[in-house]
């Protein structure tokens, strides 16, 4: 069974506030992007690797794919205007007879084998998906623009998801080719009929969005 990872990366990331694109944000010594691509090269679980890489930074990818030996990468393509196009644009680079591929967000750094393999396994048991999720402790409001607040909401079964999602290569290709739109890829395959499973996911995880998260994520490297 081949595993294909798409790493997109192509998002611009305006609230950090760097010049160049988040994926190329200095993270410690190197950009950003070259941490999650090293750790999903390293995977055990993990064939090959599609970098999704921000529109005219296809080339920078790759050299840097060969700058920290990253022997598993197939291809760097452009990213598109939106998560899901640049999803799309990744799978179109999946051969035909991979039997499953993982999603994962450059902008999550920490990505561990573990968590590979928790999204992997339940796979084999007929899921259309899995994805990494932690309970919501926060109490959770829906606050108005006016920074009025309309609504507690109950957090009993709330969880916040997070990436790689796994899933088997015809079933996402399924989705994407639907022209839904969402924030993530299990909300894709879920909006085509798919049942989706989550796993404990990593508080490790942590998305970067603003310079404080990259601070964060460096002191943890
Ligand atoms: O924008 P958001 O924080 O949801 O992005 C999550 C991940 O999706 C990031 O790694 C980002 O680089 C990627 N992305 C992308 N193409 C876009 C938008 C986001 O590859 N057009």
């Amino acid at each position: 069974m081949s595993v294909w990872a798409i790493l997109v990366a192509a998002g611009r990331g305006e609230r950090l506030g760097s010049d160049q694109p988040k994926a190329f944000a200095k993270l410690g010594e190197l950009p950003l992007l070259a941490e999650p691509l090293r750790r999903l090269d390293d995977s055990e679980w993990i064939d090959a690797v599609v970098v999704v890489a921000p529109p005219g930074w296809e080339e920078p990818a790759i050299l840097l794919a060969e700058e920290i030996g990253a022997g598993k990468v197939r291809a760097s393509v452009p990213g598109g205007e939106t998560r899901t196009d640049s999803v799309r644009a990744g799978l179109a680079e999946v051969p035909e007879d991979a039997a499953v591929v993982l999603v994962h967000d450059a902008a999550r750094p920490l990505v561990t084998d573990a968590v590979v393999e928790r999204v992997l396994a339940p796979l084999s048991e007929g899921w259309d998906g899995v994805v990494p999720g932690l309970p919501v402790s926060d109490t959770v409001k829906r606050v108005g623009s006016d920074g009025a607040v309309e609504e507690t909401v109950s957090r009993e079964g709330l969880w916040a998801v997070q990436t790689p999602q796994a899933f088997p290569v015809a079933t996402l290709r399924r989705a994407v080719q639907s022209g839904a739109d969402a924030t993530d890829c299990s909300g894709l395959v879920a909006a085509a009929g798919g049942r989706v499973k989550v796993v404990p996911g990593d508080p490790l995880l942590l998305k970067i969005t603003t310079a404080a998260d990259l601070a964060r994520v460096a002191s943890l490297l």
